[in-house]
């Protein structure tokens, strides 16, 4: 084959690959739908594939579904094959650290993210996304898609709005490992407010690990709604929209909100921030992406940027480098801030006044 056709074929079956990325993430939401990491979880010890059909309760018929399942996903690390006997033939499926996060039963389990970010109602904008970028839509694609914008479709959706908060509980519980060796960032404080903060399970596990701080958490009113304080009074509710009014506090923590705003959107909230701190030891806590493609590695690098356009199809926001997130600081009005690495995908910056 000449070099031509070597190249064609080879650009091919790249270009096929990446057509089928979804292949990838789908099959793991079905996985998720069927329960697989649950079942091999509950079996306590690798599990082989008829054992997985039997746990399924599915028709014997659809073996060889399972199995072409698995090997997707056991190709992709969601699974690990081991062999179970002693003539090493006998192969069975166990979990990997990926999969296990998604086991029900965890304290900390993602499983709900998965079915969120992959939900009709988030997939269904990206075919509209060219047609806005073309200005042939004046809507922005989750409009386009779902007749509303992302916030004023949660407030009419009540099962996609429960998925998205089971997401966001998910994703705020992984906060519990590390908020007590954050020490230094709630140092001195005395009351905190969770701005955009959900359901409360973040400034829950701040509030239980600094029971000193006085926590509120502020959201719009379809999702604080009937909150109740806790009974200890450390952490109360209040419903309102941040653009708006900011609660006064010494310190106003921000996590996964701003990334879903343009940048003229976040200067405003940021400003009534830099308002409702002290301007001595008052600060804005920050827990967001930043990305940085020179130091991070090409996998964290290349999810940071799926996020990035995933915010700009869902709430026309967008993920920022530390120089986008600087001139936001300045813009409000702030003069200096730190940022700390959180592991994974996140950062903490704190913004001082
Ligand atoms: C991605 S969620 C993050 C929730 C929480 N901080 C967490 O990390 O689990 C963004 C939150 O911002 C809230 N939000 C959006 N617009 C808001 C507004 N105008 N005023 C107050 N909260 C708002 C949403 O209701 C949602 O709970």
């Amino acid at each position: 084959m000449d070099q031509e056709a070597t190249e064609s074929y080879q650009a091919q079956a790249y270009l096929y690959k990446h057509i089928l990325n979804y292949v990838s993430s789908t099959s793991l939401k079905s996985a998720v739908q069927l329960g697989i990491p649950d079942i091999i979880h509950n079996h306590g010890e690798p599990i082989t594939l008829s054992e997985l059909v039997s746990a399924l309760r599915i028709d014997p018929t659809k073996t060889s579904c399972i199995y072409r399942l698995m090997r997707v996903l056991v190709l992709s690390g969601f699974f690990a094959t081991i062999k179970v006997d002693k003539n090493q033939e006998k192969e069975a499926y166990a979990l990997t650290p990926f999969s296990k996060i998604l086991v029900k039963d965890n304290i900390i389990c993602s499983s709900p993210l998965v079915m969120v970010m992959l939900d009709p109602n988030v997939l269904n904008p990206w075919q509209f996304l060219a047609d806005w970028i073309q200005g042939t839509k004046q809507q922005g694609p989750f409009e386009s898609a779902n007749g509303k914008t992302f916030w004023k479709y949660m407030d009419q959706d009540p099962e996609f709005r429960n998925l998205f908060h089971d997401a966001m509980q998910s994703d705020s519980q992984l906060m519990n490992l590390i908020v007590k060796d954050c020490k230094p960032v709630f140092e001195g404080l005395g009351s905190l407010a969770d701005v955009g903060g959900g359901t409360g399970t973040l400034a829950r596990v701040i509030s239980e690990a600094y029971p000193h701080l006085k926590c509120t958490v502020f959201d719009l009113p379809h999702v604080v709604a009937n909150l109740p304080a806790t009974a200890s009074g450390n952490l109360n509710f209040v419903a309102g929209d941040m653009f708006q009014y900011i609660p006064s506090a010494d310190a106003i923590l921000m996590k996964l909100v701003l990334h879903a705003f343009g940048d003229e959107d976040c200067i405003n909230v940021l400003k009534r921030c830099r308002e409702a701190i002290p301007t001595q030891g008052g600060k804005v806590i920050i827990i967001e992406i930043v990305i940085n493609e020179e130091k991070d590695e090409r996998e964290l690098t290349e999810a940071k940027l799926f996020f990035d356009l995933t915010m700009m199809v869902a709430a026309t926001g967008r993920e920022r480098t530390e120089q986008e997130w600087e001139k936001l600081f300045i813009a409000a009005g702030f003069s200096d801030y730190k940022i700390t690495p959180l592991f994974g995908l996140r950062s903490l910056i704190e913004v001082y006044p």
